[in-house]
């Protein structure tokens, strides 16, 4: 070795390797990707240790990860159902609203939004195809912080039909069902017919499901209805509507439910005025929420929904 030349060191121990891939990533310009780039190798590296994982788990989680991959697409998300039932989505959630500021809860996102759904007028049937389930009407308003309301704010609506499947998991089905996007009036009220939501399990035909028998879980999710929310000037929220009554709202199979998000379905055995009007002619459920959005923010959280639209168009291609 000529005099002066430092001695290259190839050799790294299990003591060492960590700091060493450390400094491969210490120049990464952006300051915030060096910022994760460098946790996320400290803690991949922990985690492998704490576990002494072996090569065969190793390629094992290769398999799933791979398994997980091929059952992505326009219809299905298995990356995020194992965010969702890891409950990595509910912390990422968490975070990003710390400070209970009086606008409505956000929850998880979930795999089965799909784009396109069609714009509805007022009292616009979601589940014209589903002839099981009992008519319900979910109504209120979409206001500000300060109680005001918000015209023409949209709600993006998607619900599972009373047979527990949303219409991608169903094969019956070629068509978006139990979908849509409604606007507010003047005074910032929304008017949507469904179905009762049904409590339903994630599915579990793919790695997530696998997961989910190997750990002794259970798959299942609370009754509820998905809203993304969105209007000019505020910061859209993606949430939830739960049924009071549901017995897995202590157990959600992804750890969505938020007191706050809980609503009073009502029975009446025969129609309201208002569902009169709308040609329901037998018993019927109503429920009332009002979504409360605040001012957007200087983090602009529309930056989210781009990454949402971009995660579907990934899966239509
Ligand atoms: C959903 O509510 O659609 C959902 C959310 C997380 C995982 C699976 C399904
Ligand atoms: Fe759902």
């Amino acid at each position: 070795m000529p005099d002066g030349q430092e001695k290259l060191r190839r050799n790294t121990t299990e003591d060492d390797i960590t700091a060493s891939v450390l400094a491969r990533f210490a120049a990464t310009a952006d300051p915030r990707l060096r910022q994760i780039m460098l946790a996320l190798i400290k803690h991949l590296h922990a985690f492998v240790k704490d576990v002494e994982l072996t090569e065969a788990e190793w390629f094992q989680a290769i398999e799933l990860l791979t398994e997980a991959g091929k059952m992505c697409s326009d219809k299905r998300q298995e990356f995020i159902l194992f965010s969702d039932s890891l409950g990595v989505s509910m912390v990422v959630d968490l975070i990003g609203h710390r400070k209970p500021d009086g606008a409505t809860e956000s929850t998880v996102f979930g795999p089965f939004h799909r784009l396109g759904a069609p714009d509805m007028l007022a009292g616009g049937n979601i589940a014209h195809r589903d002839t099981v389930g009992v008519p319900t009407l979910v109504s209120g308003r979409v206001l500000d912080l300060k109680g005001k309301p918000i015209a023409n704010a949209e709600l993006d609506v998607w619900q599972t039909q009373s047979n527990g499947l949303y219409d991608a998991q169903d094969s019956n089905l070629n068509e978006l069902h139990m979908r849509g996007k409604f606007h507010t009036d003047a005074e910032g009220h929304y008017l949507l017919r469904t179905v009762l939501p049904v409590n339903y399990p994630i599915p579990s035909d793919g790695p997530v499901g696998a997961m989910l028998k190997a750990t002794g879980r259970h798959p299942w999710r609370p009754a509820h209805i998905h809203f993304v929310v969105t209007a000019d000037g505020y910061d859209p929220v993606t949430t939830h509507i739960f049924d009071r009554t549901d017995p897995y709202l202590e157990s959600d199979a992804v750890f969505a439910v938020k007191d706050s998000l809980i609503c009073d379905f009502a029975r009446h055995e025969s129609p309201t005025p208002e569902a009169a009007t709308l040609g329901i002619s037998g018993p019927v459920y109503t429920t009332e929420f009002d979504f409360v959005l605040k001012p957007a923010g200087a983090d602009a959280k529309t930056d989210v929904h781009d990454a949402q639209r971009r995660l579907a168009a990934l899966g239509a291609r």
